[in-house]
């Protein structure tokens, strides 16, 4: 598995834009997950030679964000935060529901590819708590009755896009 040439350009033209080409490693490593789906340890040490870098150094940052994955992920992601604010509102028992309502555990995804499910830190949403990022967008404060549309609604979307679109930055 590799990454197409047009991506490859798309990251070098990318370095350019910043005084430090390391800069460009976040939105480089959207680029990579948004053609591969995910980013495997082989695209995570293409994406290193890229840079210059380590591997373990293009790892690190993979495995901080939560919004990189290196195993295959569902067309459509569910963030469900479980910090503080959103604790003390039912995080937990959401993220239960949510569970249980998909048959999968934090981590997983469906047998249909339809959904991952992603226990994570606060969201930046906190006046909007108990929240979940449905793909993009923050949805909140759910109540345990609202959740069966919430989940048909997001089967509907497009799926998780990436932030940083390959064709924009191509011929930047
Ligand atoms: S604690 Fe949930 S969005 Fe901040």
């Amino acid at each position: 598995m590799m990454l197409s040439e047009k991506t490859r350009q798309s990251i070098l033209s990318l370095q350019k834009q910043y005084p430090v080409k390391r800069s460009a490693l976040i939105p480089a490593l959207h680029m990579a997950q948004q053609e591969i789906g995910y980013l495997p340890l082989e695209i995570q040490k293409e994406v290193a030679a890229l840079f210059e870098l380590e591997p373990s150094e293009v790892n690190a940052v993979v495995t901080f964000y939560d919004m990189f994955f290196e195993k295959p992920v569902g067309k459509h992601i569910l963030h469900v935060c479980k910090n503080v604010s959103c604790m003390l509102r039912g995080a937990d028992c959401l993220l239960k529901n949510v569970c249980e309502k998909l048959q999968i555990q934090p981590g997983e995804t469906t047998a249909d590819g339809a959904f991952t499910v992603i226990a994570s830190e606060c969201l930046a949403a906190c006046d909007r708590a108990p929240m979940m990022l449905v793909d993009e967008k923050v949805v909140g404060p759910i109540k345990e009755e609202d959740l069966d549309r919430i989940l048909a609604e997001a089967k509907q979307g497009k799926g998780h896009p990436s932030p940083v679109p390959i064709e924009e930055t191509a011929h930047a």
